[in-house]
């Protein structure tokens, strides 16, 4: 990749419009951190944005800036949040709702997450199916809703005096469904919406109108969403950044950190078990099988391609993996995720390791909502389009352009978001390659 003149970068000048289809735990809980950390009362932790550095140059430089000194990234003081939702609850009711945050956190920050009123939905009960509500739009067609959404969109950004805008999918996950033959073309997909074609999904509704005002969008659910040609082709013509999909945090973040290690070593794994308890509205989702079929997907494609059975046959060709997520009211948000791998090592002797993760789901997920709505707003900003596969690392189920596999290593997708930062601003880029041993 040639270096590239760090000029080509427009500034962030200007507000920033966050708009979030679904606004349920992961939205308030990312909404009122920001607003958090704006007053003092909390520390962004988790976001690379906010917290971490990058070396430049040689070690022995010393120079580490933190990522938000060394690209010229949105401020925290410039997002303005918007959404949609099928509930009416405003900002701060969702918060309460959903119980992540502590009440005396969310009280001294009524006044802002309260002023966050989703607008009306596009939603399909067929797509999503363990919950209803009232704040639905109508439309004659999907393309009717579509161009309502566009209309949103804009009366958000004139109203909000926003200079850019993003949209990122926090909403329910969706009913596994394969690509079609709507979904092939923009030409069809646009038919497809005319025609009201039942294999486009609300989600993807979201994601057309999104492009075509060449707002940057990122998936994250499992859902298919931009994950087919007809959405890519509008993303590369109206030269507009995607992503996704499906945030990688709780279990599956702890398989990508694990798996790479045994590879490392050459150790082989017989079997890896992974079972769930949580008792949020996005477990009662998942009770359905089709939207369980969605997460298993991406939740069962990382050890595949960590491990490369194919090359390793005698490590892993007998792999047996399950995942299992169980809906369990009593824990809220407060997930617990399990673990059982059998592991093998010299002459095939067994070994077992078991992890329990009593983690927070939304506590998770925010500081990666913020940190991609920064990124792709700077990708905006840099002339990138289309599939930005340097943020990998944020998703269980990597996008990639067609004919290539993902990348599901956690450390190799760190190492592919920082070079792109320093090949976006004309710095040499780090292969950890030690060439002093020969000088
Ligand atoms: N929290 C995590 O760690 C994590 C990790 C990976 C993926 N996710 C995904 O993120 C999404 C959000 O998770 P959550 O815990 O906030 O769930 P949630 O159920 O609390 O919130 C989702 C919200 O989306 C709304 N919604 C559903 N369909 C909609 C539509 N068509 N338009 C507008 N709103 C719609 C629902 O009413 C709900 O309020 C889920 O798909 C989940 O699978 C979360």
């Amino acid at each position: 990749m040639a270096n590239k003149p760090n000029s080509t970068i427009a500034p962030a000048d200007g507000k920033l419009g966050i708009l979030i289809p679904g606004m349920g735990a992961v939205t308030s809980t990312f909404i009122a951190g920001v607003e958090a950390v704006k007053r003092g009362l909390g520390l962004p932790i988790g976001s690379l944005t906010q917290m971490a550095t990058i070396r430049l140059g040689k070690r022995t430089d010393g120079r580490s800036p933190k990522i938000k000194d060394f690209v010229p990234l949105a401020s925290l003081e410039s997002l303005v949040f918007g959404g949609w939702d099928i509930y009416e609850d405003n900002g701060y009711e969702a918060a309460v709702r959903a119980n992540v945050l502590e009440r005396p956190i969310l009280d001294q920050l009524k006044e802002p997450l309260s002023a966050i009123k989703p607008m009306k939905a596009v939603f399909d009960h067929e797509y999503v199916k363990r919950i209803n509500g009232p704040n639905v739009k109508t439309g004659a067609n999907k393309m009717v809703l579509a161009e309502a959404l566009m209309q949103d969109i804009q009366d958000f950004k004139a109203h909000n005096n926003c200079a850019r805008l993003v949209m990122i999918w926090c909403g329910s996950t969706e009913v596994f469904h394969r690509p079609a033959a709507v979904h092939q073309t923009l030409a069809s997909f646009e038919e497809g919406l005319r025609n009201n074609d039942p294999d486009i999904a609300p989600s993807q509704i979201y994601a057309y109108a999104a492009l075509r005002l060449r707002v940057p969008f990122a998936n994250g659910a499992p859902n298919l969403t931009t994950d087919i040609p007809a959405l890519q082709e509008l993303a590369r013509t109206n030269e507009v950044p995607i992503c996704g999909k499906d945030f990688k945090t709780g279990q599956t973040y702890m398989k990508t950190l694990l798996a790479p290690g045994f590879k490392a070593r050459m150790l082989g794994v017989r079997g890896w078990f992974s079972t769930n308890i949580l008792g949020n509205r996005d477990g009662e989702v998942l009770e359905d099988p089709g939207s369980f079929k969605s997460k298993e997907e991406t939740k069962l494609s990382v050890l595949e391609q960590i491990l490369q059975p194919e090359l390793y046959p005698e490590l892993y060709g007998n792999l047996y993996h399950a995942v299992r997520i169980n809906y369990y009211p009593p824990r809220g948000d407060a997930k617990e995720g399990w673990d059982n791998i059998d592991i093998f090592g010299w002459l095939g002797y067994p070994m077992q390791i078991k992890i329990d993760f009593l983690c927070r789901d939304s506590i998770l997920a925010a500081p990666l909502v913020l940190d991609l709505v920064l990124f792709l707003d700077l990708a905006q900003r840099s002339g990138m389009k289309g599939i930005q596969e340097w943020l990998s690392f944020y998703f269980k189920g990597p996008m990639t352009a067609p004919g290539l596999y993902p990348e599901h290593d956690i450390f190799i997708q760190l190492m592919k978001l920082k070079n792109t930062l320093r090949w976006m601003q004309g710095e040499d880029l780090i292969t950890h390659l030690g060439l002093e041993y020969y000088d």
